[in-house]
Formats: C-alpha cells, sequence, structure tokens
C-alpha cells in the first residue's frame, strides 16, 4: 500500500517522506469532499477556502488533526451553510498519513495561498500525541473552534 512513492513527485519537500496525502485523499476523502474540495451540496462541506480560516482559530490545528482521527458528527456551520452529518474517524490510517493528508487538504485548491504567514505543516509526531486522546464524534462537535470557521467570509 505505501509503495506508491514517486508517482506524484511535485510540489515541494514533503513533512512526511514516501506518503502521498493526495493518494490518500483520492482514496480516503474525495467521495464525499469532492475532487476539488468543494463538498456536496448540503451534505458535506466544502474543505476549499474553508480549512485555512480554521486553520487560524487558535483551537484549530488541534482540532484539524483529531477530526481526521476521530471524525465529528452533530451540526456544524461551514462559511455560512448549516451541516449536519458524519464524519467517519479515520485511526486506522497511519500518523504518517494522516499528517500527509491533512497537508494535503491545507494546501490544495489554493488553500496554500490562504495559510496564516507562518503556519508549518502538520507532523506525524502531532498525529501520534492526539492519537493518545481517543475521542468521540460527539466530543469533536463540542471541541470544534468557534468564531472564524462557523462566521464564514466576512
Ligand atoms: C462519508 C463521507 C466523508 C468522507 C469519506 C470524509 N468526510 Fe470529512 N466530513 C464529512 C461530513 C459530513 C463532515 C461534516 C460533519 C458534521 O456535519 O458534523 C465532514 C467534516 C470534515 C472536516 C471538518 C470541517 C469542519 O469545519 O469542522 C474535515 C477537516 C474533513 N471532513 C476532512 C476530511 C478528510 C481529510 C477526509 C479523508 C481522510 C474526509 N474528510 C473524509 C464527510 C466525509
Amino acid at each position: 500500500m505505501l509503495i506508491a512513492v514517486g508517482l506524484m513527485g511535485c510540489g515541494g519537500p514533503a513533512p512526511t517522506p514516501g506518503v502521498s496525502g493526495a493518494r490518500v485523499y483520492a482514496e480516503s476523502c474525495s467521495v464525499c469532499h469532492g475532487a476539488d474540495g468543494e463538498g456536496t451540496a448540503d451534505a458535506v462541506p466544502p474543505l476549499a477556502r474553508h480549512l485555512p480560516r480554521l486553520a487560524q482559530d487558535p483551537d484549530g490545528r488541534a482540532y484539524l488533526v483529531r477530526v481526521l482521527l476521530w471524525g465529528v458528527v452533530g451540526p456544524v456551520d461551514v462559511e455560512g451553510q448549516a451541516y449536519d452529518g458524519v464524519m467517519a474517524p479515520f485511526d486506522h490510517r497511519s500518523d504518517a498519513e494522516l499528517a500527509a493528508v491533512l497537508n494535503h487538504v491545507l494546501t490544495a485548491w489554493g488553500n496554500d495561498r490562504r495559510l496564516a504567514a507562518g503556519h508549518r505543516p502538520v507532523t506525524a509526531a502531532e498525529v501520534a500525541v492526539a492519537r493518545r486522546e481517543p475521542l468521540s464524534g460527539r466530543q469533536m462537535r463540542e471541541r470544534r473552534p468557534r468564531g472564524p470557521a462557523e462566521r464564514g467570509a466576512d
């Protein structure tokens, strides 16, 4: 599974060598969030444009790492649109795979241009720390940052 190194060689130095975030995205995420990160109307929130905003919240980075591990359940407001769905946990994926896919969605579709100056790529070590504290999707909903994530484009 992990031998697909070098197929997608462009895009600068990877913080998780040997793992392609784009590949993990295509395998596990695009069915819902779409190849273009635009989500599915009324059912699945977009990741394009939205994630850099979420990442800028003081609690956003911790939330993003954990939402990939443990999912999230319950009503969320994304860029002014309400969703009430289920994001499944992906804790069966390795730390390196989750870091890679998170770095992919934070930088794909022009999101890289919206990240705060000084944004650092997510590391597998950050995922490993978060993995030590299993959370339910409901607990993740309670931890979801308010503010920039829900305010939408001002
Ligand atoms: C089965 C469909 C499905 C798949 C597969 C899926 N997601 Fe999600 N995702 C959702 C839904 C639905 C939500 C919103 C959950 C809610 O309403 O509480 C969500 C929420 C999110 C959020 C949080 C957004 C926010 O503002 O809180 C992120 C980040 C995310 N998904 C990334 C991913 C990534 C990366 C993958 C692949 C590893 C993935 N998702 C796979 C359906 C999916």
